[in-house]
This record gives structure tokens, sequence and C-alpha cells, in this order.
């Protein structure tokens, strides 16, 4: 007998099908109600909203290439002679070393950006504090992230750069000991130390960020995003908002695209660059720098070095960081309120001061090495 095409065939039949076969096992309608109720608010400050995401698409491209540079990378004595083939005779390994070096330090900027940007919106008031410190940890991360990546090449650059970053921490009382044993592996940076850090770089630091990642992305949604003071202050009647899906959605896109573009650029024109093999007996290169994002810090205690000499010195610029880094983390507990619109303290003045001291120490820290 001949059979016939049934309507109830037609693939978005099937899809709906398969829907309701999933949705009935695992519940997914609430997710995707609230997805599709979901608002973004709409104001002048609005386009702050696209620096979490920025993050989030970076983060994506760091692990794609990351995973790719793994299928040729090896930690081990011929880390470099690997990195040296990735580079020059893998096909396309410079631009996929090039988009994962280039979009790590993309993304530090932009995870600095969001920061300052949701504290003048002052997004971490209340209910949001636990997303003002869960970002905070993925700040850490972050730049931990990129201080273990630096060294994996092991040229020149990476080696005395992680010499001197790993010396800071090791003039505080007790630490030397700690370091040497967990971090470094022996007295000087050597192979047990690119072990150490590679372990650190794909498997420990990516165990504790998917996690805390999931646990922010998840405050995010319960919340929603925060109106800055100026809008709260509006009547309800007088806020505008577009909807996440599809409207917001498609803009946090284009924003992607952009960003993927200027990736693009930046690894074809300016290709990341290999040193030459490190080599311990040879003495440091003139003008070894840390990375940027830890010059502020690099520079601070090297100010602060010159006003107090010695040890002491050095004690008491990790000290000063230290108060400064907790009072910064402590700032939705000194600026509480407890209704939305309610005046809270003004921290406005502290953030810029925060954010002068972090450029001019950079600035003036690149002034003195270069
Ligand atoms: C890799 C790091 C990070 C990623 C991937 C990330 C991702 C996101 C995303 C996608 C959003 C929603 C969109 C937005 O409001 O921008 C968001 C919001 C938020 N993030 Fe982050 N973030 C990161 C780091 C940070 C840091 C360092 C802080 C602060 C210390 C922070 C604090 C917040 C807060 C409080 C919100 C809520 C903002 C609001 O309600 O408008 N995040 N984050």
């Amino acid at each position: 007998m001949e059979r016939r095409w049934s309507p109830v065939f037609n693939p978005s039949n099937l899809l709906k099908a398969i829907w309701q076969w999933v949705d009935a096992r695992l519940d997914l309608s609430p997710i995707v109600k609230h997805a599709s109720e979901k608002q973004v608010p709409e104001h002048r400050h609005s386009s702050w909203y696209y620096w979490g995401g920025i993050c989030l698409f970076l983060f994506v491209v760091q692990v794609l290439t990351g995973v790719l540079l793994m299928v040729y990378y090896r930690s081990g004595p011929d880390a470099y002679d690997s990195v040296r083939e990735i580079t020059y005779q893998i096909r396309f390994g410079w631009l996929i070393r090039s988009v994962h070096a280039w979009s790590a330090n993309l993304m530090i900027f932009a995870v600095f950006v969001h920061m300052f940007s949701v504290f003048f919106m002052k997004a971490y008031r209340q209910p949001r504090e636990f997303g003002w410190w869960s970002g905070l940890g993925l700040l850490g991360l972050c730049m931990v992230f990129g201080f273990s990546g630096y060294l994996l090449p092991m040229d020149e650059l990476a080696f005395f750069a992680t010499r001197v970053g790993l010396a800071i921490p090791e003039t505080l009382p007790g630490m030397s000991g700690i370091i040497s044993a967990v971090l470094r592996g022996g007295p000087e940076v050597a192979s047990a130390t690119l072990q150490r850090f590679f372990a650190l770089h794909v498997v420990v630091l990516p165990a504790l960020f998917a996690p805390l990642l999931g646990i922010h992305l998840w405050l995010v949604q319960k919340h929603g995003n925060a109106l800055p003071p100026s809008e709260e202050a509006k009547p309800e009647a007088e806020r505008k908002s577009v909807p996440f899906f599809p409207n917001f959605a498609m803009r946090d896109m284009a924003v992607w695209l952009i960003v993927l573009n200027v990736i693009a650029v930046l690894a074809a024109l300016f290709p990341w660059q290999l040193d030459a093999a490190a080599d311990p007996l040879k003495p440091a290169p003139p003008g070894i720098h840390p990375e940027w994002y830890f010059m502020s810090q690099f520079e601070a205690l090297k100010l602060l070095g010159r006003v107090i000499p010695g040890t002491l010195g050095e004690f008491a610029g990790v000290g000063l960081f230290t108060l400064a880094l907790l009072m910064w983390a402590a700032v939705p507990l000194f600026d509480t309120r407890t209704a939305p619109g309610q005046r809270g303290r003004n921290t406005t003045l502290f953030g810029l001061l925060v954010l002068i001291a972090v450029i001019a120490l950079t600035v003036i820290g690149y002034i003195e090495v270069l």
C-alpha cells in the first residue's frame, strides 16, 4: 500500500514533539519562560551592560584557542621548541597563538572596565553583593591565568618576568618557603616551575573559574541588571527597557563581532613574538617588567621601597596593597541602603581615586622601565 506524508511529520511538528519529550523529563519550560520575559533597562548608561558579555565572549575565545594550542604544546624540557613549532611550522599555529595571547590581554582589560562600570553604576549594592564578590574572584583568577600562561613558552622574557613576579610575594615573612615549595618547585625558575604553572593554567584555574563563572551568571539572572542611581530616582512609568531576546542578545552579538574583528586585526598585524630560549645563566635583559595588569602593584611597591628601604618597605607595601584590596571588596558593606531608590553612601570619589591611582602607577611604571 502506498504511504502518504501526513502533515504531522513536518519538521516543525517533529521539533515540537522532541521539545515536549525533553521538557516532560527535564522541566525546562520555566527557564525558557524566564529567558523570554527577561528585560534589560535602557538608559544613557546602558552601553556599560555590554562589558560583562564581552568578558564572557573573550573567555570562550580563550578556551577554544587554548584547547587548540594544547594539541601541539609540550610542557617539559622541549616546551620552548614546541612553541617555536607552533609559531613557525604548524599551519596557522602563529594565528591561534596570537589570538590566545591578544584575547587574554583584552579579556583582563574588559574585566577591569566591567568592574569599574559596575562600581560607578553602584551595581554592587544590595542584593548584588555576591555578584561583586564572585566578580572579584573571577578577576583574581584571570590575573593568575595571565601570570601562569606567561611562563609557558619558556622564552627569555617569560623566564625573567616570572622570576621577578615570584620574588615579590617572597619578601613577605614566611612566604619564601611556600613560594619555593609550592609554586616554583625549587630555588630557581626551572622545568619544575613550568610543570606546576602548566597544571595551574590548564587544570586548576579552569576548574575554579568555571563554577565561579556559573555562580556569577546565575546571580545576574536572578537579580537582573541593576539600574544606575540616576535611573532609580525616576518614577517607574518613565523607565524604559528592551527584551533580552531577541533585542539585547542581537546587540550583544554585534558587539562580539566587533571584538572578534579587533582581535583578528591585532593578531594579524602584531603577531605575538617569541624571544630566544630562556637561559638562566645569562644576565636578565634590561627593563624586565611584569605584564601591564601587574604594573600598578609593582610600581607601588617600588615607590614605597624608596621611602622605606629594605624588607620593611616591601612588607609595608604588600600590607597596604592588601588593605586597599580588602576595602575595595568591602565596598558593598559600607555603601548599604535598605530600599531601592534610597541614597547610599557616596563612594564615587573613592572609586575615582582608585581608578586614577591604578592608571597613574601603570603609566609611571612604564616610563621608568622603558
Ligand atoms: C571573567 C570575568 C567576568 C565575566 C565573564 C562576567 C560576566 C558578567 C555578565 C555576562 C554580566 C551581565 C551583563 C552586565 O551587566 O554586564 C555581569 C554582571 C555583573 N558583574 Fe560580572 N563578569 C566578570 C567579572 C566581574 C568583576 C571583576 C566584577 C566586579 C568585581 C563583576 C561584577 C558584576 C556585577 C555586580 C554584575 C551585575 C551588574 C548589573 O546588575 O548590572 N563581574 N557579569
